[in-house]
Parts: C-alpha cells; sequence; structure tokens
C-alpha cells in the first residue's frame, strides 16, 4: 500500500514544499500514477499547482462520506499527477473524525485511493490530534522534515510516539534534514551526525516553489535542489520496493 504521509507536529518546516515536489518526481520522474492529497484545510498544495479555487468547500463532505474522491480530485498540469485539494471545511477534520468514531477512515479512504493510484502522498498539518494518529495508521511511510534544531528533533520525537501510541503495524520512518544551510555549523554537525539521512537545501528555487506555483524540477531541472528532491524520491521507491519485497516474502 504505497501511501506516503509527509508529517511534522511542528510548522513550516517544508513538509508541502516536500510533499508537491515529491509527486511531481512520483508521475514525471517513476511514470506513478500520483495523488496528491492535502489534508491542511490551508491548501498549499492545491496553491502550490496553482490549482482553481472549487466553488463548493467539500474536503469535509469526502470525510464524511458525502461525495466520492471523483467528485473532487483535480488534474494538475502534469501527467499523471492529480491533487485532491484542501479548503477551509477541513478545519473541523480532528472534530469530524471523532465524531465519527471511525478510527481508520482515513486508512480506509486512503487505501480505496490507490486503486486508481500507484502513489499516494499525504500533505498533514502539524498537529497532534486524531487526524495525525489515523495518517500513521494510514501510511506505508511517514516522511518527516527536519529543520536542524532541537525544536525538529523533538517533533521527531513526537512522530515515533504518535505511531508507538496508535498503530499496530508502525510504518517506517524517513527523516529528512529539510532547509539545510552548509554555511552554518548546527546544519553541519546535524549532517555529519545523521549521514544516513536525506537532506534538501535551504535555496531560494525551492522557496520560488510556491511564487512561481510549479515544481522545482520544471524551472530548474539542474538545480542542487532538484537534485535532492530527485534523490529523496528514489530514496522512497528503493525504501517502498524492500517493504514490497519482504511482504511478498512473509
Ligand atoms: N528547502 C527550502 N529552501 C528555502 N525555502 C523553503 C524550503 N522549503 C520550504 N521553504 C519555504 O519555507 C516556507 C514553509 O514551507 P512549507 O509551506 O513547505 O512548510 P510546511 O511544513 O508545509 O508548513 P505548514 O506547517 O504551515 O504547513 C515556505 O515559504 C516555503 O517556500
Ligand atoms: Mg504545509
Amino acid at each position: 500500500m504505497p501511501i506516503i504521509a509527509v508529517f511534522s507536529s511542528k510548522g513550516g518546516v517544508g513538509k508541502t514544499t516536500i510533499a508537491a515536489n515529491l509527486g511531481w518526481c512520483s508521475a514525471q520522474l517513476s511514470g506513478r500514477r500520483t495523488l496528491l492529497w492535502d489534508l491542511d484545510p490551508t491548501d498549499g498544495a492545491g496553491f502550490m499547482f496553482a490549482l482553481e479555487a472549487q466553488r463548493k468547500r467539500q474536503a469535509r463532505s469526502l470525510i464524511a462520506g458525502d461525495v466520492p474522491a471523483q467528485a473532487l480530485i483535480q488534474s494538475s498540469d502534469y501527467a499523471g499527477l492529480d491533487l485532491l485539494p484542501a479548503d477551509g471545511s477541513l478545519r473541523e477534520l480532528d472534530s469530524l473524525l471523532l465524531r465519527m468514531g471511525q478510527r481508520h477512515r482515513i486508512a480506509t479512504l486512503s487505501r480505496q485511493l490507490v486503486r486508481s493510484y500507484d502513489r499516494v502522498i499525504l500533505d498533514c498539518p502539524p498537529m497532534l490530534n486524531e487526524l495525525s494518529a489515523q495518517v500513521m495508521r494510514a501510511a506505508t511511510l511517514v516522511i518527516v522534515p527536519l529543520p536542524p534544531s532541537p525544536l525538529s528533533a523533538r517533533a521527531l520525537d513526537h512522530v515515533v510516539e504518535e505511531i508507538r501510541r496508535h498503530t499496530r503495524r508502525p510504518p517506517p520512518i524517513l527523516p529528512v534534514l529539510s532547509m539545510i544551510d552548509r554555511r552554518r555549523s548546527l546544519h553541519l554537525e546535524a549532517l555529519a551526525a545523521n549521514p544516513g539521512w536525506p537532506a534538501i537545501p535551504l535555496v531560494s528555487s525551492l522557496e520560488q516553489c510556491a511564487v512561481q506555483r510549479r515544481p522545482v524540477g520544471t524551472f530548474a531541472p539542474r538545480s542542487p535542489a532538484t537534485l535532492a528532491i530527485m534523490r529523496l524520491w528514489q530514496g522512497i521507491e528503493s525504501k517502498l520496493a524492500q517493504m514490497e519485497a519482504a511482504a511478498t516474502m512473509a
């Protein structure tokens, strides 16, 4: 079940930027039918891909079971990449999930989506609540962007704890050093301490994604940022392939 959650309890760490660019890599580099599902009411992923805002705010209706996902999914400008956009109706998502009393609602919907997609990528809001618990139950793999700071290290602890508390079959976590500035000693120390973790640089080209409203690979194809995102995506593909092989053997 290739459901990839990009999650942190901390805000502004690069979740949406990474999720959007990974979605593009998945569709355009790996040729995977890919869905980017935005669970954050601020609708960053839809903005990033310059989607037309929907007239009706219906993201909540999908969770409630009132409309099918197909009614809300929009295609992006990139072959193979669709979006399931968020809107303000997701503000009450947490209380809706609690009221529904279905602990696996997000997992159930994700599994339905992977019937039509090879990869489903979840862009998550920075919260520890019923939604984050449900995302952990749904995810095959959890990507945790970590700018090098003690507060980010705490955010990783939160994810580990969230998975421990809420899942019976814990998904693997892939920490990603994000917003790395090699001129800063703290950042160099973080790289040295975690040589196996992918790293995404702090660069204006990634900031530009939200200005140009396009993935970095489309306007700076040979930049260090694009190469770093592509390496991260290849690492995710390898991890998923390993997991699939292990599941087949079991
Ligand atoms: N590697 C990077 N280099 C430079 N700027 C970046 C990088 N990654 C993200 N940004 C910028 O940092 C800000 C926060 O990024 P982003 O919205 O992706 O984080 P987020 O974790 O999704 O935030 P939120 O928790 O609010 O959803 C944005 O302005 C984005 O353009
Ligand atoms: Mg975001």
